[in-house]
């Protein structure tokens, strides 16, 4: 499309000029920065509140440009032809000679590195001389943007441009493996597991609390939409907003399906739209019908957990 191009063009204009540009990808919106520069990316931690211990993920458009930077390893080429581009990042070993900005790893020697899906964004890395630096375009510990209107809700005018790209076909952040030693799980995402054991035709099991998780960023809250919220709830109160995934018979105005048809991969895909819903009709607490345990259930428990903590 037309508009796509020069939408493109513009974020392609902001981005040389060391600016944070909003981004479209299949998991959610990032707020993305040149991952050469310091000066770019010394903004992303800046508008986005974040640690300067946290590192960034950093997107790419093909192995031929990660390796510049990164070693790959056997374990990286199985997975990368199975699931990329997609919802996956890698945590690979930084070449001594890389350009990418010390910002990003916090001064360390991993990089966690994604090659998104999107096609708008795949398109803008393709034209672009540097990978780009891009975390969940929201303030920190907030609840993640699947749309153009939540990262221009996060930040306003902080951010110069954002790419309209629709809304996230999935809405749930990128699965996280790391690969520097043993293959290891260190955030789930929208990719089955027992997917990920097939094609390593290994043991790998999700660690949130791995040594490789080099900060606190997995750990404490999280995705919070800021106000109460209730796991395993039967009966809500009236006042508090009810999110459910499954259909019954008489409905209150405080309930909020996440599917209609008992499908977690649509529960998962509006998650956060109907947390910043809820905020916005100023709710002061949320309670969360039982999401079974499996599959994207699973990440949608880990979200929502952290999300409940205080
Ligand atoms: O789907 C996604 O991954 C989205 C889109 C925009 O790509 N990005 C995203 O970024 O979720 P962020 O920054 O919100 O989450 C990345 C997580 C953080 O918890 C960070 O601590 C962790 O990845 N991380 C980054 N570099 C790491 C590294 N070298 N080793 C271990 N964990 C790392
Ligand atoms: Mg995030």
């Amino acid at each position: 499309m037309k508009k796509d191009l020069s939408n493109i063009k513009k974020s392609k204009f902001y981005l040389n000029k060391n600016e944070c540009v909003g981004i479209p990808t299949e998991t959610v919106y990032g707020l993305a920065a040149n991952a050469y520069s310091d000066k770019a990316t010394s903004k992303v931690f800046k508008i986005k509140k974040r640690l300067k211990n946290n590192p960034l993920i950093v997107h790419y458009y093909s192995i031929k440009d990660l390796q510049k930077d990164c070693e790959i390893n056997k374990n990286f080429l199985k997975l990368y032809k199975s699931f990329c581009p997609g919802p996956i990042t890698f945590v690979l070993k930084l070449k001594k000679k890389t350009k990418i900005s010390k910002n990003v790893t916090n001064n360390k020697t991993t990089l966690a590195v994604r090659f998104p899906k999107h096609p708008l964004i795949r398109k803008l890395l393709k034209e672009l001389s540097y990978p780009l630096a891009a975390p969940s375009a929201n303030i920190s510990s907030g609840v993640s943007a699947v749309s153009k209107m939540d990262v221009v809700e996060e930040f306003g005018n902080k951010v110069k441009f954002v790419l309209e790209g629709g809304i996230s076909k999935i809405g749930l952040e990128s699965t996280i493996v790391s690969l520097v030693t043993k293959p290891e799980i260190l955030r789930l995402g929208s990719i089955d597991v027992n997917r990920i054991r097939k094609t390593l035709k290994n043991k790998i099991n999700f660690n949130s609390r791995s040594k490789n998780i080099i900060v606190p960023g997995q750990g404490k809250v999280h995705y919070s939409p800021g106000i109460k919220v209730r796991l395993n709830v039967k009966n809500p109160n009236m006042s508090e907003a009810f999110i459910l995934i499954k259909k019954r018979k008489i409905n209150d105005k405080n309930y909020f399906y996440l599917t209609k048809s008992n499908n977690l991969s649509e529960a998962g895909k509006n998650l956060y739209k109907t947390l910043r819903m809820i905020r916005k009709l100023n709710y002061k607490s949320i309670a969360v019908e039982k999401i079974p345990n499996v599959g994207i259930g699973q990440t949608i428990n880990d979200r929502l957990i952290r999300a409940s903590k205080k």
